[in-house]
């Protein structure tokens, strides 16, 4: 029997050690978190998103009473991003979480539905979708949405 081995790269730095376009789209996800609207989950997230253009939009969590209906920051902010800019590939997403009066300790990572979109928009542009996930202090670098969803569903390839 074979067996398929699947590494991912993530990088573990602190928020200091990022370069200063880093360090602009990580504050203007933290800025977002405050336009998040959660009072069900009380859990705030901010992401921000770079275009290749250089254009950076944010969006933050917008949940609903009937729970399914709402969307995560990720979402929200990239789908606006694609939204308004349908031309321009995705380059950087970075997100931040903030909840119980500090933004979190360890990075938060998108969920499922989410790396499938972000999988989409580096799929769309062909353009490797870099991630910057991050915590209080530490932060994780990820060079493309491929680490973080691996062997996934993609039926133009087969
Ligand atoms: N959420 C995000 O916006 N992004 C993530 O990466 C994880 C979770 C939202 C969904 C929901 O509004 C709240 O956080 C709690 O799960």
């Amino acid at each position: 029997m074979k067996e398929l081995k699947i590494t991912a790269k993530i990088q573990v730095c602190s928020y200091n050690e990022l370069t200063f376009p880093e360090k602009n789209l990580t504050n203007i996800a933290k800025e977002a978190v405050k336009r998040s609207y959660s009072p069900y989950s009380k859990f705030q997230v901010g992401a921000a998103v770079l275009l290749n253009n250089g254009e950076m939009v944010s969006g933050s969590n917008q949940e609903n009473v009937a729970y399914p209906s709402g969307l995560c920051a990720e979402r929200t902010a990239l789908f606006y991003a694609n939204a308004q800019f349908p031309d321009e590939a995705v380059d950087t997403i970075a997100v931040a979480a903030y909840t119980n009066g500090d933004f979190v300790e360890e990075p938060i990572s998108p969920c499922g539905a989410c790396r499938q979109v972000i999988l989409e928009a580096q799929n769309r542009y062909n353009h490797p979708v870099q991630m910057i996930l991050c915590g209080k202090e530490i932060v994780y670098k990820v060079e493309k949405i491929t680490d973080l969803l691996p062997l996934s569903f993609d039926s133009l390839s087969k």
